[in-house]
């Protein structure tokens, strides 16, 4: 038997990226897999159904079993379909994987309404109706497993992305909020930061000898070796695992801080502004963070 014979995994934005790894290792670890892009460019523009149909058949050559679907995670009545494909193809649901994707990453003065929706309908809208439109499965065969792509671009930041970020700590407080709200029902929730080289980080500008090593180091993160932690997530041996956020870089794996206090100061009285710069003030600002972007905290080469 293996690993994740007999179950049913839906993984979005399939079709390319960290998504079609996931679903070849899903599928080779006995899984039947759903395969669902809209075939977007990284902006998000244009559909082709040729990625998602090219991840089946490569599953299907290699003797796997999977049906593509070619419907947006974008909006509530096309999410429903995604579910519905895995329930027409396979009977049922065990696992949901949110990894569709778009970038419109622009600094914060000159970001468009336009691109703030377009980032977040797809990241957090999507990773909510797709999730949302699973749960009342989930929750009658009382067991099913969600997993959400966040970053660390939102759990720790970076410059240019407020759009992105926003969503992607967002989906961490979804992800977290799911766990707490169907532990009931033995369903559990957890989210992956990856690290990888895929097209969406293939876009950063590499015009400096700075840029250029940068991204050639970049180049070892390769989108396969996010593929076990989901295959982990998505089988029986991570039972007892929710509520929590993992990085995968290359050959690291990383298990994420959630916010808790930090310090404490107290005053019978209560405060004033005033009392705050001068008492509370220095109590907490060696504890301050400094505006550290992702790669300020991931400082050392990946391994
Ligand atoms: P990618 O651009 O290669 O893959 C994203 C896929 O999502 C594409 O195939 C695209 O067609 C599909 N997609 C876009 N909009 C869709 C929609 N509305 N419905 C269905 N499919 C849609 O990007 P990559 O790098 O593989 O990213 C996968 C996930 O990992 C994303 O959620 C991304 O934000 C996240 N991530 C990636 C990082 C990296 O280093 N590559 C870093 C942090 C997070």
């Amino acid at each position: 038997m293996s690993l994740l014979s007999g179950k049913s995994v839906i993984v979005t934005g399939a079709g390319g990226g960290i998504g079609r790894d996931f679903a070849l290792a899903l599928a080779a670890a006995g899984a039947s897999v759903v395969v669902n892009d809209i075939g977007a460019s990284v902006s998000g523009e244009g559909t082709d159904a040729a990625p998602a149909f090219e991840v089946v058949k490569m599953i299907k050559t290699k003797g796997g079993s999977a049906a593509a679907s070619t419907d947006s995670v974008a909006n509530w009545e096309s999410a429903n379909r995604i579910i519905q494909c895995a329930l027409d193809s396979f009977g049922r649901i065990d696992a949901v994987v949110n990894n569709a994707g778009i970038l419109r990453d622009r600094f914060f003065f000159n970001m468009s309404v336009e691109e703030w929706r377009a980032v977040i309908d797809v990241h957090l809208n999507g990773s909510f109706y797709v999730a949302r439109a699973a749960a009342p499965y989930f929750r009658s065969q009382e067991s099913g497993s969600y997993v959400h792509m966040t970053s660390t671009s939102g759990l720790i930041g970076n410059l240019g992305q407020a759009n992105y970020s926003a969503a992607k700590l967002g989906i961490a407080a979804l992800s977290k909020s799911i766990a707490l709200d169907m532990q009931r029902y033995h369903v559990r929730s957890n989210c992956i930061a990856p690290f990888a080289w895929s097209r969406m980080i293939g876009s950063i500008p590499t015009e400096t000898d700075d840029q250029k090593a940068r991204v050639e180091k970049m180049k070892v993160m390769e989108t396969a070796k996010i593929a076990p932690l989901a295959v982990f997530l998505a089988s029986d041996l991570s039972k007892d695992v929710t509520g929590q956020i993992f990085a995968v870089r290359a050959n690291e794996l990383f298990l994420m801080s959630q916010n808790r206090p930090l310090r404490s100061v107290h005053r019978a009285e209560g405060w004033t502004a005033e009392s705050i710069a001068s008492h509370a003030l220095p109590a907490f600002a060696p504890d301050f963070y400094a505006l550290e972007r992702s790669q300020d905290v991931f400082s050392w080469d990946p391994i």
